[in-house]
């Protein structure tokens, strides 16, 4: 593969590989030093035209630990904000060198654009409400580390699916991997296509709730709703956050997710964030891991090679 844009083309086989180099990255991160030299020479633009805190430093970080030159362009201080396309932005890069693109992008099929268009590897780090395969990922790679195997596992997301690339990915990822995936959200909140999409679908938390593994909840996307939300925040918080009467309901061995950034109080309490069952800041270091494991087998495998010849 000389992209990674996706779940949804990507076979259990493919999810599963990824997930067991991940396991040897994260052996790497648990070292004294925590750098290998595995892609030394080879250089790695974060191109970010949206705000991102975990994925932006994560990749930053997985490419640094795997000895790669990496650099961050996102839309202020950049020529972006003169008005300079993507494409031309992205071939300024890849002249300069550049082997690997990271990109997130506001717009659907961004990544696959970039892909079709220059010869440097893309990786997808979010497009619009399409995609964002590495979160999902690392949410499975999270359950997996908790719970063992995905098969058979309970999954439920809960809040604003409509708007959610990181709800997608981990519905085309779970399914693969043979979880009965279910999703809870107010109706203005579910896409018109949930029906197509392979999930258990609820308006009723309390009762989606019920024989759950995993509640990966989601936060309210207040930038991508176009005329405000529905229901107000007050009604939302009441009838589909995540509270301790809640938490207690589903049992000790359930896991909590969030893929962050949180709103606190809305979507999930902080007494439910900050709980033994919630794994919220171990996704965020899975996250450097899965992004290291994407990197080495985009552009590591190459260079392996070499060495051998
Ligand atoms: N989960 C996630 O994508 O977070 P950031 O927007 O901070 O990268």
């Amino acid at each position: 593969r000389k992209d990674f844009l996706g779940l949804y083309d990507a076979s259990a086989e493919e999810i599963r590989e990824i997930l067991e180099t991940a396991v040897a990255m994260k052996d790497i991160l648990t070292r004294t030093v925590k750098k290998v030299p595995t892609l030394r020479g080879k250089t790695v633009i974060n191109l970010f035209y949206e705000p991102s805190t975990r994925t932006k430093f994560s990749f930053n970080l997985a490419a640094k630990r795997l000895s790669a030159d990496v650099m961050s362009i996102s839309k202020s201080g950049s020529s972006i904000a003169k008005g300079e396309s993507l494409l031309d932005t992205a071939k300024t890069m890849e002249v300069m060198g550049a082997d690997v693109v990271v990109i997130r992008h506001s717009a659907p099929g961004a990544a696959q654009f970039l892909a079709e268009n220059i010869s440097a590897s893309v990786l997808n780090a979010g497009d619009g409400a399409h995609a964002h395969p590495t979160q999902a990922l690392l949410d499975i790679y999270s359950i997996k580390e908790k719970l063992g195997d995905i098969e058979g596992l309970n999954v439920l997301i809960v809040g604003d699916i409509a708007h959610s690339r990181v709800a997608r990915s981990n519905i085309w990822g779970l399914n693969k991997l043979g979880a009965q995936v279910s999703v809870a959200g107010p109706q203005t909140l579910l896409p018109r296509e949930i029906e197509k999409m392979g999930v258990k679908v609820y308006n009723d938390l309390d009762k989606a709730l019920e024989n759950v593994d995993v509640v990966n909840i989601l936060r309210i996307q207040m930038e991508r709703q176009e005329s405000g939300l529905f229901p107000s925040i007050r009604e939302y918080r009441e009838i589909y956050g995540m509270n301790k009467e809640r938490l207690q309901r589903i049992g000790k061995k359930a896991v909590i997710m969030h893929p962050g950034p949180m709103n606190r109080g809305i979507e999930i309490e902080s007494s439910v964030a900050d709980s033994s069952q919630s794994v919220i800041t171990e996704q965020v270091k899975n996250g450097v891991a899965i992004r290291m494991a994407l990197l080495y087998l985009l552009a590591g495998r190459e260079v392996d090679n070499e060495n051998l010849n």
